[in-house]
């Protein structure tokens, strides 16, 4: 959101814990810059219908019981014309994958086994109420009503793995199997 301000976007913001939206007003003061950032719901949106030209949001709309309202919300806010830019965590990722492997055979992430819902909830924190991750044809049926839906996959850089072995996981599986599902499309 930072990068779209200082790029001379009218910024507004919108989280579920206060806290998160007392980092963003101050991250926003440190530089200098306006923002309205505030308490909402994602699937209850506190904006007019056809008040903005682009929609951003990275690595939210999964953790909302109601996805599809999200989206549908994303939809009634963006202008006719508008940009959605959306990440969703992917479902069939390699992330996913070695993830409940490792979890399966190693004692010290058991709690984070099980079903790919249980490991993705896991993935942003033991006490993570809810996560979930999506297919493409999923996210294609949830975002029927935009045009021209384009989606691309990438993976988080995993700490611990050198700068080359990162870079070659994004050439060579990443674009397919990374983790985060970008979707981008137009009201
Ligand atoms: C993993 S964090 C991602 C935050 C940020 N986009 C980032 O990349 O660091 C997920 C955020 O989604 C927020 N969230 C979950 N459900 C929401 C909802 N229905 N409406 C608004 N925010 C929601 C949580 O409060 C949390 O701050």
């Amino acid at each position: 959101m930072l990068q779209f301000a200082r790029g001379g976007a009218v910024v507004s913001a919108v989280d579920l814990t206060p806290r998160s939206i007392e980092l963003v007003q101050q991250r926003f003061r440190l530089y200098g810059l306006p923002v309205d950032a505030r308490v909402g719901d994602a699937e209850k949106l506190p904006f007019s219908d056809n008040s903005f030209d682009v929609v951003y949001s990275f690595g939210v709309l999964h953790h909302t019981p109601n996805t599809p309202k999200a989206v549908s919300e994303v939809y009634r806010v963006l202008k006719p014309g508008g940009r959605a830019i959306i990440m969703l965590y992917h479902r069939h990722s390699m992330h996913v994958a070695i993830g409940r492997a490792v979890a399966n055979i190693s004692a010290k992430y058991r709690t984070v086994s099980g079903t790919v819902e249980n490991w993705v909830r896991a993935y942003d924190g033991s006490d993570n109420p809810l996560g979930k991750a999506y297919t493409r044809a999923e996210v294609r049926s949830m975002f029927r009503a935009f045009k021209d839906l384009r989606l691309s996959t990438v993976d988080p850089v995993r700490r611990g793995l050198s700068p080359s072995v990162n870079g070659l996981n994004q050439r060579l599986f990443a674009w397919w199997w990374g983790f985060y599902l970008v979707i981008k499309a137009i009201k």
